[in-house]
Protein backbone atom coordinates (compact mmCIF):
# COMPACT_ATOMS: atom_id res chain seq x y z
CA UNK A 1 0.00 0.00 0.00
CA UNK A 2 1.53 3.49 -0.34
CA UNK A 3 2.21 5.69 1.59
CA UNK A 4 -0.44 8.24 0.78
CA UNK A 5 -3.15 6.47 1.03
CA UNK A 6 -5.12 5.44 4.41
CA UNK A 7 -7.43 2.76 3.41
CA UNK A 8 -8.62 2.53 7.02
CA UNK A 9 -9.95 6.16 6.86
CA UNK A 10 -11.79 5.30 3.22
CA UNK A 11 -14.88 3.65 2.05
CA UNK A 12 -13.55 2.76 -0.69
CA UNK A 13 -9.62 1.70 -2.03
CA UNK A 14 -7.52 0.54 -4.52
CA UNK A 15 -4.23 -0.25 -4.22
CA UNK A 16 -1.56 -1.15 -7.29
CA UNK A 17 -4.69 -2.53 -8.72
CA UNK A 18 -3.82 -4.41 -12.76
CA UNK A 19 -6.48 -5.97 -15.13
CA UNK A 20 -5.29 -8.04 -17.71
CA UNK A 21 -7.42 -10.56 -19.75
CA UNK A 22 -6.42 -13.04 -23.04
CA UNK A 23 -6.92 -12.14 -26.29
CA UNK A 24 -6.32 -13.52 -29.43
CA UNK A 25 -3.66 -11.57 -29.79
CA UNK A 26 -1.92 -12.57 -26.56
CA UNK A 27 -2.42 -11.03 -23.13
CA UNK A 28 -4.28 -7.58 -22.90
CA UNK A 29 -3.17 -5.27 -19.81
CA UNK A 30 -6.77 -2.99 -19.60
CA UNK A 31 -5.54 -1.72 -15.84
CA UNK A 32 -2.03 -0.74 -15.05
CA UNK A 33 -1.12 0.32 -11.27
CA UNK A 34 -4.18 2.29 -10.18
CA UNK A 35 -4.47 3.22 -6.92
CA UNK A 36 -6.55 6.05 -4.92
CA UNK A 37 -8.50 5.68 -1.39
CA UNK A 38 -11.99 7.45 -1.41
CA UNK A 39 -13.40 9.43 1.98
CA UNK A 40 -16.84 8.56 2.67
CA UNK A 41 -19.77 10.92 1.42
CA UNK A 42 -17.34 11.89 -1.25
CA UNK A 43 -18.84 12.10 -4.79
CA UNK A 44 -16.53 10.81 -7.11
CA UNK A 45 -16.55 11.57 -11.26
CA UNK A 46 -14.37 8.48 -13.49
CA UNK A 47 -13.72 10.33 -16.89
CA UNK A 48 -11.72 9.29 -19.51
CA UNK A 49 -12.14 8.36 -23.41
CA UNK A 50 -14.07 5.54 -24.10
CA UNK A 51 -11.68 2.00 -23.82
CA UNK A 52 -9.81 3.64 -21.07
CA UNK A 53 -10.96 1.23 -18.54
CA UNK A 54 -13.55 3.24 -16.69
CA UNK A 55 -16.28 -0.10 -16.51
CA UNK A 56 -13.68 -2.41 -15.99
CA UNK A 57 -12.34 -0.11 -13.20
CA UNK A 58 -16.13 -0.01 -11.46
CA UNK A 59 -16.41 -3.62 -11.60
CA UNK A 60 -13.69 -4.23 -10.22
CA UNK A 61 -14.63 -1.60 -7.03
CA UNK A 62 -17.63 -2.63 -6.65
CA UNK A 63 -16.46 -6.21 -6.40
CA UNK A 64 -18.12 -7.69 -9.55
CA UNK A 65 -14.75 -8.95 -10.87
CA UNK A 66 -11.39 -9.86 -9.39
CA UNK A 67 -8.55 -7.81 -10.62
CA UNK A 68 -5.34 -9.63 -12.03
CA UNK A 69 -3.25 -7.87 -9.54
CA UNK A 70 -2.89 -5.27 -6.37
CA UNK A 71 -5.99 -5.09 -3.65
CA UNK A 72 -9.91 -3.74 -3.54
CA UNK A 73 -11.10 -2.17 0.46
CA UNK A 74 -14.47 -1.82 0.30
CA UNK A 75 -15.60 -0.49 4.18
CA UNK A 76 -12.32 -1.78 5.41
CA UNK A 77 -12.97 -5.69 3.86
CA UNK A 78 -10.32 -6.80 1.42
CA UNK A 79 -12.39 -8.28 -1.58
CA UNK A 80 -9.66 -9.38 -3.48
CA UNK A 81 -9.06 -12.37 -0.39
CA UNK A 82 -12.90 -13.00 -1.14
CA UNK A 83 -14.51 -15.97 -3.26
CA UNK A 84 -17.52 -14.78 -5.24
CA UNK A 85 -19.80 -15.56 -2.78
CA UNK A 86 -18.22 -13.66 0.00
CA UNK A 87 -18.06 -10.79 -2.47
CA UNK A 88 -21.87 -11.33 -3.25
CA UNK A 89 -22.63 -11.18 0.68
CA UNK A 90 -20.41 -7.85 0.95
CA UNK A 91 -22.33 -6.34 -2.61
CA UNK A 92 -25.50 -6.68 -0.97
CA UNK A 93 -24.74 -5.12 2.20
CA UNK A 94 -22.48 -2.31 0.86
CA UNK A 95 -22.92 -1.61 -2.46
CA UNK A 96 -25.46 -0.27 -5.15
CA UNK A 97 -25.19 -0.41 -9.09
CA UNK A 98 -27.08 1.79 -11.74
CA UNK A 99 -25.77 0.39 -15.08
CA UNK A 100 -25.99 2.32 -17.97
CA UNK A 101 -28.48 -0.29 -19.58
CA UNK A 102 -30.94 -0.58 -16.52
CA UNK A 103 -30.38 -4.41 -15.57
CA UNK A 104 -34.19 -4.33 -14.59
CA UNK A 105 -35.53 -7.75 -14.13
CA UNK A 106 -38.16 -8.16 -16.57
CA UNK A 107 -40.35 -10.89 -15.10
CA UNK A 108 -40.84 -8.32 -11.71
CA UNK A 109 -43.01 -5.47 -11.57
CA UNK A 110 -41.15 -2.12 -10.30
CA UNK A 111 -42.08 -2.95 -6.90
CA UNK A 112 -40.43 -6.53 -6.92
CA UNK A 113 -37.42 -4.94 -8.91
CA UNK A 114 -36.90 -2.39 -5.43
CA UNK A 115 -37.55 -5.23 -3.03
CA UNK A 116 -35.02 -8.09 -4.14
CA UNK A 117 -31.89 -5.90 -2.47
CA UNK A 118 -33.90 -5.48 0.10
CA UNK A 119 -34.96 -9.19 0.68
CA UNK A 120 -31.47 -10.24 -0.76
CA UNK A 121 -29.84 -8.10 2.49
CA UNK A 122 -32.03 -9.77 4.70
CA UNK A 123 -34.18 -6.16 5.70
CA UNK A 124 -37.26 -5.68 7.42
CA UNK A 125 -40.75 -4.80 5.89
CA UNK A 126 -39.03 -4.73 2.34
CA UNK A 127 -42.30 -4.20 0.63
CA UNK A 128 -43.29 -0.76 2.71
CA UNK A 129 -39.38 0.31 2.47
CA UNK A 130 -39.64 -0.64 -1.42
CA UNK A 131 -42.81 1.39 -1.82
CA UNK A 132 -41.21 4.21 0.08
CA UNK A 133 -38.10 4.78 -2.30
CA UNK A 134 -40.34 4.69 -5.10
CA UNK A 135 -42.08 7.18 -3.57
CA UNK A 136 -39.15 9.26 -3.41
CA UNK A 137 -37.75 8.69 -7.02
CA UNK A 138 -41.64 9.96 -7.66
CA UNK A 139 -42.90 6.32 -9.31
CA UNK A 140 -45.24 5.22 -6.31
CA UNK A 141 -47.93 5.46 -9.07
CA UNK A 142 -46.25 2.99 -11.08
CA UNK A 143 -45.39 0.33 -8.64
CA UNK A 144 -46.99 -2.30 -10.40
CA UNK A 145 -45.59 -1.96 -13.87
CA UNK A 146 -43.14 -4.28 -15.34
CA UNK A 147 -39.78 -2.67 -17.14
CA UNK A 148 -41.42 -3.20 -20.57
CA UNK A 149 -44.43 -0.94 -19.73
CA UNK A 150 -41.71 2.09 -18.31
CA UNK A 151 -39.95 4.76 -19.99
CA UNK A 152 -36.11 4.70 -20.18
CA UNK A 153 -36.44 7.71 -17.53
CA UNK A 154 -38.98 5.32 -15.75
CA UNK A 155 -36.87 2.27 -15.94
CA UNK A 156 -33.72 4.31 -15.07
CA UNK A 157 -35.36 5.84 -11.81
CA UNK A 158 -36.85 2.55 -10.84
CA UNK A 159 -32.66 0.95 -10.79
CA UNK A 160 -31.52 3.67 -8.42
CA UNK A 161 -34.49 3.13 -6.26
CA UNK A 162 -33.35 -0.41 -6.49
CA UNK A 163 -29.55 0.39 -5.54
CA UNK A 164 -30.58 3.04 -3.38
CA UNK A 165 -32.78 0.67 -0.98
CA UNK A 166 -30.96 -0.71 1.12
CA UNK A 167 -28.86 2.67 1.80
CA UNK A 168 -25.56 1.21 0.38
CA UNK A 169 -22.27 2.69 1.46
CA UNK A 170 -21.40 3.18 -2.08
CA UNK A 171 -23.54 3.82 -5.00
CA UNK A 172 -21.37 3.10 -8.02
CA UNK A 173 -23.25 4.69 -11.49
CA UNK A 174 -21.92 3.83 -15.37
CA UNK A 175 -22.73 6.35 -17.36
CA UNK A 176 -26.46 6.88 -15.31
CA UNK A 177 -27.45 9.05 -18.24
CA UNK A 178 -26.26 7.81 -20.95
CA UNK A 179 -30.01 6.51 -22.13
CA UNK A 180 -31.85 9.47 -21.41
CA UNK A 181 -32.42 12.37 -22.65
CA UNK A 182 -30.81 16.07 -21.13
CA UNK A 183 -33.82 16.90 -19.19
CA UNK A 184 -34.51 13.51 -17.59
CA UNK A 185 -31.33 12.75 -17.00
CA UNK A 186 -30.70 15.76 -15.45
CA UNK A 187 -33.33 15.11 -12.49
CA UNK A 188 -31.83 11.65 -12.59
CA UNK A 189 -28.75 13.49 -11.58
CA UNK A 190 -30.53 15.47 -9.05
CA UNK A 191 -31.96 12.52 -7.27
CA UNK A 192 -28.52 10.97 -6.89
CA UNK A 193 -26.98 13.95 -5.26
CA UNK A 194 -29.96 14.30 -3.04
CA UNK A 195 -29.74 10.39 -2.13
CA UNK A 196 -26.40 10.86 -1.45
CA UNK A 197 -26.76 13.77 0.15
CA UNK A 198 -29.73 12.40 2.72
CA UNK A 199 -27.98 9.60 3.10
CA UNK A 200 -24.34 10.23 2.79
CA UNK A 201 -24.05 7.23 1.03
CA UNK A 202 -20.71 7.61 -1.37
CA UNK A 203 -20.84 8.10 -5.49
CA UNK A 204 -18.56 6.84 -8.14
CA UNK A 205 -20.17 8.05 -11.42
CA UNK A 206 -18.41 7.24 -14.56
CA UNK A 207 -19.32 9.61 -17.02
CA UNK A 208 -18.52 11.60 -20.27
CA UNK A 209 -20.79 14.35 -19.30
CA UNK A 210 -18.56 17.21 -17.95
CA UNK A 211 -21.23 19.12 -16.05
CA UNK A 212 -22.03 16.34 -14.67
CA UNK A 213 -18.22 16.23 -13.55
CA UNK A 214 -17.72 19.41 -12.67
CA UNK A 215 -20.73 18.34 -9.49
CA UNK A 216 -18.81 16.35 -7.95
CA UNK A 217 -16.27 16.55 -5.33
CA UNK A 218 -13.78 14.66 -6.91
CA UNK A 219 -12.53 13.76 -10.66
CA UNK A 220 -10.40 10.82 -11.55
CA UNK A 221 -8.97 10.46 -14.70
CA UNK A 222 -7.99 7.51 -16.64
CA UNK A 223 -6.28 6.88 -19.93
CA UNK A 224 -4.99 3.72 -22.04
CA UNK A 225 -5.92 1.51 -18.57
CA UNK A 226 -3.67 4.14 -16.21
CA UNK A 227 -5.02 6.91 -13.85
CA UNK A 228 -3.37 9.95 -15.09
CA UNK A 229 -5.57 13.02 -12.90
CA UNK A 230 -6.95 13.61 -9.65
CA UNK A 231 -8.73 16.77 -8.94
CA UNK A 232 -10.55 18.03 -6.23
CA UNK A 233 -13.04 20.11 -6.30
CA UNK A 234 -12.34 23.58 -4.30
CA UNK A 235 -14.03 23.38 -1.34
N1 LIG B 1 -13.22 -9.19 -21.11
C1 LIG B 1 -12.51 -8.44 -21.94
N2 LIG B 1 -11.73 -9.01 -22.88
C2 LIG B 1 -10.98 -8.26 -23.73
N3 LIG B 1 -10.95 -6.92 -23.69
C3 LIG B 1 -11.71 -6.30 -22.79
C4 LIG B 1 -12.53 -7.02 -21.87
N4 LIG B 1 -13.18 -6.11 -21.09
C5 LIG B 1 -12.77 -4.90 -21.51
N5 LIG B 1 -11.89 -5.01 -22.53
C6 LIG B 1 -11.19 -3.91 -23.21
O1 LIG B 1 -10.61 -3.10 -22.21
C7 LIG B 1 -10.69 -1.74 -22.55
C8 LIG B 1 -11.39 -0.98 -21.44
O2 LIG B 1 -12.77 -1.34 -21.44
P1 LIG B 1 -13.85 -0.58 -20.56
O3 LIG B 1 -15.16 -1.21 -20.85
O4 LIG B 1 -13.40 -0.58 -19.14
O5 LIG B 1 -13.75 0.88 -21.15
P2 LIG B 1 -14.59 2.21 -20.79
O6 LIG B 1 -13.60 3.23 -20.34
O7 LIG B 1 -15.69 1.85 -19.88
O8 LIG B 1 -15.14 2.64 -22.21
P3 LIG B 1 -16.58 3.27 -22.63
O9 LIG B 1 -16.50 4.75 -22.30
O10 LIG B 1 -16.63 3.04 -24.10
O11 LIG B 1 -17.66 2.56 -21.87
C9 LIG B 1 -11.37 -1.68 -23.90
O12 LIG B 1 -10.40 -1.57 -24.88
C10 LIG B 1 -12.10 -3.01 -23.98
O13 LIG B 1 -12.26 -3.41 -25.29
MG1 LIG C 1 -17.76 1.79 -20.08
Amino acid sequence: MPDNIAIEDAVLAASNVSKQVSSPEGSLTILSNVSFAIDKGDSVAVVGASGAGKSTLLALLAGLDLPTEGEIWLNGVNLTNLDEDGRAAIRAANVGFVFQSFHLVPSLNALENVMLPLELAGKDSPRQKALEILQQVGLAERWSHYPAQLSGGEKQRVAIARAFATEPAVLFADEPTGNLDSRTGGHVIDLMFELNRDSSTTLVLVTHDKSLAARCDRIIGLDGGRLVSDQRAAA
